[in-house]
C-alpha cells in the first residue's frame, strides 16, 4: 500500500499481523486479571479513537467485573504531535476511589499519559493502571512506561489496529509501519 505524507511516498510495512496482535493482547489480558482482585470491580477508561479495536480484544480477556468508559483526546496532526493535548470529551464522573485501567493505542511522548494520569489523580482515583498495544520507549522519559505493553518499537509512525494517519487506516486488522519508499526493483 502506497501512502504520501508530506509530499513524500511511503510504504505501509507490516509489523504485526492479525495473529501476532491477538495473541499478545490475550497474554497481557491474562496478565492484569493476575495482578487484579478478581472480585473488584475494573474502571477500563478507553481513548478514543485509536484504543477502540485493541480495549474490544482486551476487555473480553478481561475476569472481573468491569465498567466501560471513554474519553477522547487528540494531540495530532499528520504524522507530528502537536505537543498541545486537547479533552475533547470531559473525565467521565464519579471516578473517586475507583481502580482504573487506562487503555491507550500507543505512547509516543508520553504526553497524552501525562495528562491524563494527572486529570486521574486531581478525580482522585485510588489507582491508575495503563495498558497500550505499543510503546515508542525512545520518544518519552522511561518513567512514564505502561504498566502493560503490548509491543515495544522505533521510532517509525504506524497505522492500523485502530491507529490512524489523519483519521484514515485504523481498519486495517494489522500494524503496518510507514517507511519511504525506495525505487530499487522488487
Ligand atoms: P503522545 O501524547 O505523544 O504519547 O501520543 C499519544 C497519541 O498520539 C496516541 O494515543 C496516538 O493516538 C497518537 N500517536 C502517536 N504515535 C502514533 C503513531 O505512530 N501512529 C498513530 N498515532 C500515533
Ligand atoms: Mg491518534
Amino acid at each position: 500500500m502506497q501512502i504520501v505524507v508530506e509530499g513524500r511516498p511511503m510504504v505501509a510495512r507490516p509489523l504485526y499481523s492479525r495473529e501476532q496482535i491477538e495473541n499478545r493482547v490475550a497474554t497481557l489480558a491474562a496478565q492484569i486479571n493476575r495482578e487484579s482482585d478478581a472480585e473488584a470491580c475494573l474502571t477500563v477508561l478507553i481513548v478514543l479513537h485509536g484504543a477502540f479495536l485493541f480495549a474490544a480484544d482486551l476487555v473480553r480477556g478481561l475476569a472481573m467485573p468491569t465498567l466501560i468508559e471513554t474519553i477522547r483526546l487528540r494531540s495530532y496532526h499528520g504524522t507530528q504531535s502537536s505537543g498541545v493535548i486537547e479533552a475533547v470529551t470531559p473525565l467521565p464522573a464519579d471516578l473517586k476511589g475507583k481502580d482504573v485501567l487506562i487503555v491507550e493505542d500507543i505512547v509516543d511522548t508520553g504526553k497524552s499519559l501525562a495528562y491524563l494520569r494527572q486529570a486521574l489523580e486531581k478525580a482522585q482515583v485510588a489507582r491508575v493502571r495503563v495498558a497500550c498495544l505499543l510503546d515508542k520507549p525512545d520518544a518519552h522519559d522511561p518513567a512514564l512506561t505502561p504498566e502493560y505493553v503490548g509491543f515495544s518499537i522505533g521510532k517509525n509512525f504506524v497505522i492500523g489496529y485502530g491507529l490512524d494517519l489523519d483519521g484514515k487506516y485504523r481498519n486495517l486488522p494489522y500494524v503496518a509501519e510507514l517507511v519511504p519508499q525506495t525505487n530499487s526493483p522488487a
